[in-house]
């Protein structure tokens, strides 16, 4: 067995220095660094990036009513923090992946769906149903302290895991993977995600940058264009754009239930601010709805409520 590995590995190495220097075709990226803005060397520290294309009265027009009387989050959230927050990803290529259009295309987008999730707005309130996204940062009459028996992530006494946050999450299982991604101790200070909302909204952050399971894409993959999907993909009429990025974050919640409401809601704000950031709704792109898509992780543990 060893053995067989050694020869494997040679192999491999064998055919990596075939195709070394004189294989050199592939010219190297240009790297860069743009300090706080965007922590380089990296390649989407070479463009534009989200602070040079979304700036606050952006922010303002796409969540005017958040501090409104009925809301429930007032003084909370603002745009220091969502950016403080995105400095950790746009390196990544959050925010700053293929060109200006597509890069207020995917905030637009990330926005959708925190919009959607913290929006308490309704029909006939006054500025229209999409004014009102960031209006809550918690769940706000918990049932119960939604914990479950787990050995790699154990609740701390007393804590509660009720839903949470920018792109809420419950349970003390998303609590600790989630926390584990941004090493904040969110088993012990679960409370973190209400109180601060940088940590709340670097944990929605990372929900749309990171795959909920291996060899799966990210909800960041399939809408900016980085995600060749599978054959299984296309005959579960999983395809690149939005319509998919609602398949990672929420599984049949939203996904595979046909053209139901809570779907058409998080769709009409990704337009609605498509429309507020200046590129318009004609610009959704391929794929808008996930009505027909079987779902990436059937249900049981969906990680945002
Ligand atoms: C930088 O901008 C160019 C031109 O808009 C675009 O083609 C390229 O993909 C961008 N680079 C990255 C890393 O997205
Ligand atoms: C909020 O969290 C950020 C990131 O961990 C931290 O830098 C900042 O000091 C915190 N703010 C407050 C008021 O605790
Ligand atoms: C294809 O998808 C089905 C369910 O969607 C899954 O059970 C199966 O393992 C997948 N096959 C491959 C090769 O990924």
């Amino acid at each position: 067995m060893a053995g067989r590995w050694v020869l494997a590995a040679a192999a491999v190495l064998a055919l990596l220095l075939a195709a070394g220097p004189a294989a050199g075709k592939k010219t190297k990226e240009k790297l860069c660094d743009q300090g706080w803005k965007c922590q380089g060397p990296s390649i989407y520290c070479c463009n534009d990036t989200i602070f040079d294309i979304f700036q606050v009265y952006q922010f303002e027009n796409l969540f005017t009513k958040r501090n409104a009387p009925l809301a429930h989050a007032i003084g909370f959230w603002d745009y220091h923090s969502f950016i403080t927050a995105a400095g950790v990803y746009v390196p990544l290529g959050f925010g700053t992946t293929g060109g200006k259009r597509m890069q207020l295309k995917e905030i637009a987008a990330f926005l959708g769906h925190v919009g959607s999730r913290t929006s308490c707005g309704y029909a006939v309130a006054t500025g229209g149903p999409f004014a009102y996204g960031l209006c809550y940062n918690r769940e706000m009459s918990p049932s119960q302290d939604y914990c479950v028996d787990s050995y790699l992530y154990p609740c701390s006494p007393g804590a509660q895991y009720y839903a949470r946050g920018a792109l809420p999450f419950y349970g003390n299982i998303n609590y600790g993977v989630i926390g584990e991604g941004l090493k904040v101790d969110l088993l012990k200070h679960p409370e973190y995600l209400e109180q601060n909302a940088t940590i709340a909204f670097q944990a929605a952050m990372w929900r749309w940058m990171n795959p909920m399971k291996k060899k799966q894409p990210s909800a960041h993959d399939v809408f900016v264009g980085n995600w060749k999907p599978t054959k299984n993909d296309t005959l579960s009429k999983r395809l690149p754009g939005f319509g998919t990025t609602m398949n990672i974050l929420y599984g049949d919640l939203v996904c595979g239930q046909g053209y139901i409401d809570s779907m058409n809601n998080i769709i009409s704000h990704y337009q609605y601010y498509l429309d507020l950031m200046g590129v318009g709704r004609e610009f959704s792109g391929d794929n808008l709805d996930c009505a027909e898509q079987k779902v990436f992780n059937p249900s049981g543990n969906p990680a945002t409520s």
